[in-house]
């Protein structure tokens, strides 16, 4: 991550910052951008659009380090009525979740309860559960949870960072257990001991990941990028691949492209994040790309 996305993420995390973001026009207009809206209803409408577009969606409803057992109950049970309405209304949609939303950093057997729930109803509705990586205090517990429920129930899949020292190592196991492997850089602040922290490293360290995921076949990659050298990499090695896989980019990053690619055959999936909690995700979107900080930084000055 560049010294300018450290200081977006420093200054993001300043509590009046988050107050001129969340409460004011210029913050929410920009939220609007990469976020479905607050509520279950206005998601799907966007879902059904994107599915009109030939584009798969992930449902990923927006909330992170829950702090007691009755929060992450009630985020286990969201997910339980967007996987009802993606039965109802016949999506092509998945849902994507975090585990510490779950619980998994009050306690870990609440997390692996509910994750398993939750793939156990996806099943019923035909579709799958992706399970979002965090920041590296849960890097462990999340590929191990992913290993365990995986083995058993088969349906989940789990994002890896590229930009992890530890990646190549989980990647090599994991392509084993079926499900699918979304491959990302990685967006959160990590020390150099745990992460690769220049651009190139990490650009180079997703290039040799992508390339061990696109030749294993038992687990469908999930190309989760919307860097051009790696989308073209990816093409390239499609040449030689016959099993699924599909591009995965976020709502509101790169439209003329996703809708490019869907133009020319290949599965791409929205990732849809919608509720009140947008603000710990805008600000990762932030810090990737300083024009939207300076786009912000201006509308609220007023110029
Ligand atoms: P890079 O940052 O190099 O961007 C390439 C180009 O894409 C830029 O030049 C710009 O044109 C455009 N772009 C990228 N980000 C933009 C933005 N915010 N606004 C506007 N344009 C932008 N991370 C994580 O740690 N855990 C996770 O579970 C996930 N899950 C996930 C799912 C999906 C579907 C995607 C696409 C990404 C994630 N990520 C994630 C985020 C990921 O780690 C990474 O931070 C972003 O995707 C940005 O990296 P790129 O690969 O796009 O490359």
């Amino acid at each position: 991550m560049s010294i300018f996305s450290r200081l977006v993420v420093a200054t993001t995390s300043a509590g009046p910052v988050e107050k001129l973001v969340t409460r004011t026009r210029p913050g929410v207009a920009l939220a609007h951008r990469f976020v479905a809206g607050e509520t279950l209803d206005e998601a799907v409408a966007v879902a059904s659009e994107l599915n009109d577009g030939g584009m798969r969606v992930s449902l990923d409803l927006l909330g992170e380090e829950v702090h007691d057992a009755a929060s992450a109950r009630g985020a286990r049970d969201e997910y339980l009525a967007c996987l009802d309405r993606i039965a109802t209304e016949s999506l092509d949609a998945n849902i994507s979740v975090k585990l510490t939303q779950l619980g998994l950093s009050i306690d870990e057997s609440l997390a692996i309860e509910s994750i398993g729930h939750l793939a156990d109803r996806a099943e019923e509705v035909a579709t799958t559960v992706t399970i979002d990586m965090e920041d590296s205090r849960y890097t462990d517990a999340t590929v191990r949870i992913y290993e365990k429920v995986q083995a058993d129930r088969g349906n989940l899949g789990l994002a890896l960072q590229a930009y992890m020292r530890r990646t190549p190592d989980d990647l090599q196991r994991l392509v084993g257990l079926g499900g699918h492997i979304r491959l990302c850089k990685g967006a959160y602040v990590e020390p150099e001991e745990v992460a690769l922290t220049s651009k190139a490293d990490v650009d180079d360290a997703y290039a040799d990941q992508l390339r061990t995921l696109m030749a294993a076949a038992a687990t469908a990659p999930a190309v989760a990028t919307h860097d051009q050298k790696l989308i073209d990499l990816t093409r390239e090695l499609a040449k030689s691949r016959d099993e699924y896989f599909e591009f995965q980019m976020l709502y509101g990053v790169r439209s003329s492209l996703q809708a490019e690619l869907v133009r020319a055959g290949y599965p791409l999936r929205v990732y849809l994040p919608f509720g009140s909690q947008w603000y710990p995700y805008l600000t990762r979107r932030l810090a990737e790309r300083p024009a939207n900080a300076w786009f912000f930084a201006r509308a609220a000055l007023g110029r």
